[in-house]
């Protein structure tokens, strides 16, 4: 008989952080042709987090992670694998911004290195970790989704400035023999034909900066919004779908349908479709609006941190952004109420 024991990936501990001040419609009433009435019915959007100009991405993400580590009951120095999914890193494109939060953390000499799948990139970590975990390399995966994507916004677009906001979330992925705790599944995917839908045209190899690309502000987000809107509608559906049948899981087993946040719209459309109840669907976009990789592991911490999520919940993850990428995941929370 074999003494092998298998290892699960778990998800430990949660937090999140957001910089102090509130981008409000109403401020930005001021500075585009928009409308409070429009934002919010277009996308549930009431207002969103900036940072000052002195924080980074990481400074975000540093906040996020301590509440995360300290949660989980574990030290900095037991982390051997940091992650952080952003497209808005501290520089493009070295140091990743991983290498400046362990530093800032103080884990020294420990795999650390950022990923870039936009608004997927939380769940693309996951399964990444997931795999370091399970094939017995790592123990405790620091994962985080961070932006500062006001950053990257040109606040005289109205068809983009009104949806983005700033945070972080981070989340402590362990080791587990406990099978109840899992990671049950991940289902991640990409389909580049569809990469002018939502893009930042510079910097990079295609247009390094010059005068030039500044002045045609390709440095900023570009998005086909109603585009990207519906393609996001029909591949989440289909994607919670797939997963759900896939595990033999029925929605109505779900305790937190945790969607990207992108619009209220979206989020409500792939919840009809699941004949979700209200109370099952976790909805942060009108206070945070989108904080692309952020997004996710904030909503999940707003529920952990407002008492709703409990050891043993089951949660359904689920989101789409730049790529195009698409992901969703199906897992208990494991971390300490
Ligand atoms: O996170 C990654 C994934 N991202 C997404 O999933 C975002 C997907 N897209 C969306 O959420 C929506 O497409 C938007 C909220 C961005 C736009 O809503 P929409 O219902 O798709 O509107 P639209 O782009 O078709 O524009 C409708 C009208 C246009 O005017 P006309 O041509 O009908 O006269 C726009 O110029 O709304 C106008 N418009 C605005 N009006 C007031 C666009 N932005 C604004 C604005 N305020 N901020």
């Amino acid at each position: 008989m074999s003494n092998f024991t298998p290892v699960y990936a778990t998800m430990r501990a949660i937090g999140a952080y957001v910089p102090p001040k509130i981008l409000s419609n109403s401020d930005l009433e001021k500075m585009v042709d928009t409308s409070d009435e429009w934002i919010l019915k277009r996308t549930g959007i009431k207002e969103r987090h900036i940072a000052e100009a002195d924080v980074a991405t990481s400074d975000l993400a540093v906040e996020a992670s301590r509440d995360a580590i300290a949660r989980a009951g574990i030290e900095a120095q037991d982390i051997d694998l940091v992650i952080c999914a952003t497209v808005t890193p501290d520089y493009f494109n070295m140091p990743s911004t991983s290498c400046i939060i362990s530093n800032k953390l103080g884990i020294r000499n420990v795999q650390a290195f950022d990923i870039s799948a936009a608004c997927s990139g939380f769940v693309y970590g996951l399964s990444i970790a997931k795999a370091f975990i399970e094939s017995g390399m790592k123990k405790n995966v620091l994962l985080i989704g961070a932006e500062k994507f006001s950053s990257i916004v040109d606040y005289t677009d109205r068809s983009t400035c009104i949806l983005f906001g700033d945070g972080a979330g981070a989340a402590i992925i362990s080791a587990t023999t406990d099978a109840s705790e899992k990671i049950i599944d991940i289902h991640a995917s990409a389909d580049g034909s569809y990469s002018d839908f939502l893009m930042t045209p510079a910097p990079g190899t295609v247009n390094p900066v010059t005068q030039e690309v500044i002045e045609q502000g390709l440095q900023y987000v570009k998005m086909k919004g109603n585009e990207t809107f519906k393609l996001a509608v029909k591949t989440l559906t289909k994607d919670v779908k797939e997963i759900l049948a896939h595990n033999g899981i029925s929605s109505d087993k779900i305790d937190h349908f945790v969607p990207h946040q992108a619009n209220y719209r979206i989020i409500k459309a792939v919840g009809d479709s699941l004949k979700l109840k209200e109370e099952q669907i976790i909805l942060t976009v009108g206070k945070y609006g989108n904080t692309s990789a952020a997004s996710i592991p904030m909503a999940i911490n707003d529920i952990y941190e407002s008492g709703r999520l409990r050891y043993g919940d089951l949660m359904l993850l689920d989101t789409f952004g730049g790529g195009l990428t698409w992901a969703s995941a199906l897992l208990p929370f494991a971390g300490k109420n």
